[in-house]
């Protein structure tokens, strides 16, 4: 199922019916970007809560197709504004994947149940087992002997999940930074050469295991698909050797196109790879996405400050750096920065674009946003918006130089 654009311009190839210029205005769910960051300052996030419920709407269409009992869960870590998080509740197409007491509790506050709670950690301390144990209906992954051991001691009796670790990873453009297993070792899960020890450890501990989770890499998108379905044929090994398994945890990391040249995630041929190996064996088949499900809902808002020429680049400055949205800069993913006003669509003719290198307000060498990006005329004061900006942003963002100041909006869509 792909998506279908609502542009001609190339350049404008992230346009869609929620996020596009209506008469030089960048709108996203039919609100002006450049309305809004005039009344409420900069840096900002906004998000377009419909354009999340769609998503879990398609998601859950092509889980469906499977014919299989299947779970959604959200994974907070890419974003958890509260009222995001309340509205995915309200929504009821998913429960949550925390990784953290800390998210787990937030996650209660915000209204979901211990039952709708998928918990999956690495590095768990005996503390954080303690918050566990206190809440027999969550579900919890173990993802090391350490974990399974120390959980049995506090709570003999509980059904679990294994994180498995298949020894194979995928992420956005074949990224190693992306990717959780393959390549080296990895802190993430239960190695095939200790996985019977680990099932013999619960079963020691009276715990039983009833459900195998896997989650390898993030941002796959179609070219990734036939390694994914090989990590899946990889994880059906894992599978076979737990009598009595009820469920599969497929983890997150579902992509979205960041570039011209993406491609969305075909979620029919993603859900026909689940049908293929977990169809015959009749099992409960979950996801826990994160980016795919708030990533392209959200856009962040900063304002030019400095526009200058230094030698042969021209430099833009925003008010905002790499402490507030830190993938393009440390992951080296792509990063589109967008006026939000123009002229018109004329604006963005190849002959009108120049070349300008975007700059952020951190005191550190790699605090710039992109590089020779080509785009229509900016002036200081313009808004820019960033878009890609919904999911590990806010979330992971810092207060390095003590800027880390910015607001939070979900927006509801406006005719
Ligand atoms: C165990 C686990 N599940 C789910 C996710 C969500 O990944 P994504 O946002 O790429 O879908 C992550 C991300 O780090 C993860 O570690």
């Amino acid at each position: 199922m792909l998506e279908h654009a609502t542009t001609t311009t190339p350049a404008l190839w992230w346009e869609r019916d929620d996020l596009c210029f209506k008469d030089g205005e960048l709108t996203l769910a039919g609100y002006s970007l450049a309305e809004l960051a005039r009344s409420g300052g900069t840096p900002a996030f906004f998000y377009n809560a419909e354009r999340i419920r769609s998503k879990l709407q398609r998601l859950h269409d092509a889980l469906g197709r499977t014919g299989l009992p299947y779970r959604i869960f959200y994974a907070m870590k890419a974003n958890r504004f509260a009222p995001l998080l309340t509205f995915i509740r309200t929504t009821g197409l998913a429960g949550i994947d925390a990784c953290s007491p800390q998210e787990l509790q937030f996650a209660l506050g915000c209204g979901f149940n211990a039952e709708d709670v998928s918990y999956t950690a690495t590095s768990v301390s005996n503390e954080d087992l303690d918050i566990l144990a206190r809440h027999p209906g969550a579900i919890i992954n173990c993802d090391s002997l350490s974990a399974i051991r120390r959980l049995g001691e506090r709570c003999p009796g509980r059904e679990i999940g294994l994180r498995i670790n298949p020894a194979m990873g995928v992420g956005y453009g074949n990224n190693q930074l992306l990717q959780y297993s393959g390549g080296r070792t990895t802190k993430f899960g239960i190695y095939a050469e200790h996985f019977a020890e680990a099932l013999a450890l619960a079963a020691e501990h009276q715990l039983k295991v009833t459900r195998i989770h896997f989650h390898v890499g993030i941002g796959y998108l179609p070219p990734q698909l036939p390694l994914w379905e090989e990590v899946v044929k990889v994880c059906t090994g894992f599978i076979d050797q737990v009598p009595g398994l009820k469920s599969v945890n497929m983890g997150g990391g579902l992509g979205l196109p960041h570039v011209l040249s993406d491609q969305p995630l075909d979620l029919d041929e993603w859900a026909a790879i689940i049908q293929r190996h977990f169809g015959p064996r009749n099992v409960e088949v979950c996801v826990e996405p994160g980016d795919f499900i708030v990533k392209d809902s959200g856009v962040l808002l900063l304002q030019v400050n400095t526009v200058e020429r230094k030698q042969q680049v021209d430099f833009v400055g925003v008010n905002g750096g790499f402490n507030l949205a830190v993938e393009p800069f440390f992951y080296d993913l792509p990063c589109e920065p967008v006026p939000c006003r123009i002229e018109d669509k004329a604006a963005y003719e190849p002959q009108r674009l120049k070349p300008v290198t975007i700059a952020g307000n951190i005191n550190e060498a790699l605090d710039i946003w992109a590089e020779q990006v080509p785009l229509p005329p900016l002036a200081e004061g313009d808004y820019l918006a960033f878009i890609n900006a919904g999911g590990y942003a806010s979330a992971m963002s810092s207060n390095h130089c003590m800027r880390g100041q910015f607001s939070e909006r979900l927006l509801f869509p406006r005719e």
